[in-house]
């Protein structure tokens, strides 16, 4: 067995296997110390590195060569060396740097949050909540692009897109036949199927569920709902193409959408084939297996009141 790694986020060390990246270190520890990330998911090789929110402070490179990083890394991208430390959250250096990359994400991306099906669990949204300023200091005219239709079943929206590939990978390492991808450079870039072909492919719905912000949406379930309005339950079925295992979004008895079950990190535990996002949404489609679990601090847990503490109210 190989030897691990000592290495110390915030005051909190961690052993952790060589080769592990700072980011998954620090979500082996856990709560408040890990970096937020917009880019990087753990289940899609070789994403990561394209949206800068996850930087930290190397303040000490190893026991061997304790010398801090000159500036601030790419957490995600950057592996651990042993007797590392790193600052996250108790740098203001990172944070001023985070909130910065938060306006640099906003200068393009426009504030229709109150139309936008993503709300609620749109992870831009959380990012400027938590690490944002409260205004832009951007005085020109934000990117545009015309609507691109790519099928029936998915909604895409080239304006909140923010560029983090995320959805290319999925249509690379899950999809047999990737038809879309990012096309021009710089400030031209977009998400674009060339010759508007449609994504009609087994597994490419998991575009939707991947993408952090609201450019990939779910057509079936535009403007039905807005999503804290909704209650998301796990069930499973048997099948054929994928794991099976599902979130219904119920509104009274209706399934409104199907998505695959999210982690804690909002990355999905299993990717779901189209036939159970799309075709599947009657209950008797579904073994239903209990309300699913709703992070906290998430708005769509507003209406869940799993251990939550009652105020004591003072009633003189
Ligand atoms: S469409 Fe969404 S998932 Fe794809 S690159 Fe843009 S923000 Fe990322
Ligand atoms: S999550 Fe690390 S650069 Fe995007």
């Amino acid at each position: 067995m190989s030897e691990k790694f000592k290495i110390t986020i915030d005051g909190v060390s961690a052993e952790v296997e060589p080769g592990t990246t700072i980011l998954n270190a620090a979500r082996q520890i856990g709560g408040d110390l890990v970096p937020p990330a917009m880019c990087y998911y753990s289940k899609l090789e070789g994403s990561g590195g394209k949206c800068r929110t996850c930087l930290v402070k190397v303040s000490k490179g190893s026991e061997k060569d304790p010398r801090p990083m000159p500036k601030l890394v790419a957490s995600c991208r950057t592996t651990v060396m042993d007797g590392m430390e790193v600052q996250n959250i108790t740098s203001p250096e990172v944070l001023e740097a985070r909130k910065g990359v938060v306006e640099f994400l906003l200068i393009n991306h426009p504030l229709d949050c109150p139309v936008c099906d993503q709300a609620g669990e749109c992870k831009l949204q959380d990012l400027s909540y938590e690490h944002g300023a409260e205004a832009t200091r951007y005085e020109f005219n934000r990117r545009t692009f015309e609507r691109i239709d790519i099928g029936d079943k998915i909604q895409l929206h080239m304006n909140r897109c923010i560029l983090c590939y995320r959805c290319v990978y999925v249509a690379n390492q899950l999809t047999d036949n990737r038809v879309h991808g990012i096309v021009g450079r710089g400030d031209m870039s977009e998400i674009s199927t060339y010759v508007e072909k449609a994504i009609d492919n087994d597994f490419s719905g998991n575009v939707i569920d991947v993408c952090p912000v609201g450019a990939l949406t779910d057509k079936t379930f535009r403007f039905k709902n807005r999503v804290w309005f909704t209650r998301p339950v796990s069930a499973h079925r048997d099948c054929d193409k994928c794991c099976g295992k599902v979130t219904l979004w119920y509104k009274g008895e209706d399934v409104l959408r199907v998505t695959a079950r999210k982690d804690e990190y909002g990355e999905v535990e299993e990717f779901i084939c189209n036939t159970c996002r799309y075709d599947k949404k009657k209950t008797s489609d579904w073994v239903i297996d209990g309300p699913a679990q709703i992070q906290r601090q998430s708005v769509i847990s507003a209406n869940h009141y799993d251990g939550k503490v009652v105020p004591v109210i003072d009633k003189r």
